[in-house]
């Protein structure tokens, strides 16, 4: 069958966790979490074409480094490609193109989003109309952020964070985003959270504790649409871990605080520092500020949340192929 699409690009979001509340580690690794994710405005961009082979590269955009994504076959848009294409039924390869808008290695789900955006390419490249929860279903085989990804906007994720709920919200929140000198292994920063634990030197786990206040309050924030309520209610189990390990992230959030945001927390398992500001306005200001102050600051981003998740950007047919939309 003649493939509908020549070429598909879609973006999609990055995230930050509102609340992350980590659970006791599972006899399979993961941790069970009740977690809030919000939809970012840093983009990443994939771009799928027909190909002889699968095959994937990457840029950069905004300065963003990315030298530390692999191009082998553990690249997750990759992952994810070969992945649909194998229970999509697809005799098809792609070549892949990745626009890199989010911190890599930085918490904020910028591999996650990759993933996404390439199942939603792909599977309008090969006019699969697989649906966002199938997608969803295969995204989460690829990590945990996934699923959001695809989703996008406001959600309280459980589970591994892979099982979502959308928060409606009207309002839209104004964020600074402070990329750490260098990633941070997220299995690392679930273990350094074991290990405080064990230790006696954070509280213990209280995502199964059945106590839901953190959560209540992030979603009366959210609906009440005041960052300073939000900021108030910022929580992250992740945070004290990624501090131990990534020490100077302590001073990041002070700086934060400092230059006027309304709260700061660790995004995910960091070490991007997200900073809630009262306004665009001031978003913009207090970035100026860090990025004149902190050792580079010239990462230093805006962005605002909610956004959806991964959408197609552009679609070009096939000349002479009747196609009947972007494939969602
Ligand atoms: O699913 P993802 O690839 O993001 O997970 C990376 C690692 O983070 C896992 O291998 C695990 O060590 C840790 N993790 C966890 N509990 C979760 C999500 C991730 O322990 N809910």
């Amino acid at each position: 069958m003649p493939l509908p699409n020549a070429q598909v690009t879609v973006r999609a979001p990055a995230k930050v966790n509102l609340l992350l509340e980590v659970g006791p580690r599972r006899d399979d690794g993961f941790h069970d979490l009740v977690t809030v994710f919000q939809a970012l405005s840093l983009y990443e961009e994939v771009t799928a074409a027909p190909a002889a082979e699968f095959s994937v590269t990457v840029e950069g955009v905004d300065g963003t480094d990315v030298a530390d994504v692999p191009l082998d076959g553990t690249n997750l848009a990759l992952r994810a490609a070969r992945l649909l294409a194998e229970r999509g039924g697809v005799d098809e390869a792609v070549a892949l193109h990745v626009r890199k808008g989010v911190p890599v290695a930085g918490g904020m789900a910028g591999g996650s989003a990759d993933a996404a955006a390439a199942l939603v390419a792909c599977d309008a490249l090969w006019g699969l109309h697989a649906g966002l929860d199938a997608l969803a279903e295969l995204g989460a085989e690829l990590g945990s952020d996934v699923p959001f990804g695809l989703h996008g906007r406001t959600a309280v994720g459980t589970g591994r964070g892979t099982r979502l709920a959308p928060v409606l919200t009207d309002a839209t929140f104004s964020w600074v985003l402070v990329p750490g000198a260098r990633g941070l292994s997220t299995p690392a920063v679930y273990a350094e959270c074991d290990r405080l634990r064990a230790a006696g030197q954070v509280p213990a786990p209280t995502a199964q504790a059945g106590d839901e206040s953190r959560l209540r309050a992030v979603e009366a924030a959210l609906r009440s649409g005041d960052p300073a309520q939000l900021g108030a209610a910022l929580a992250n189990d992740l945070q004290a871990p990624a501090c131990s390990l990534a020490p100077e992230l302590a001073g990041t959030l002070a700086a934060g605080c400092a230059a006027g945001a309304l709260a700061g927390v660790v995004s995910g398992s960091g070490p991007t520092v997200a900073l809630l500001a009262a306004s665009a306005a001031e978003a913009e200001r207090i970035a100026g500020e860090l990025a004149a102050e902190l050792p580079g600051g010239a990462r230093v981003r805006t962005a605002t949340g909610p956004v959806p998740g991964a959408r197609v950007l552009e679609a070009v047919a096939v000349p002479g192929h009747r196609r009947d939309g972007g494939g969602r």
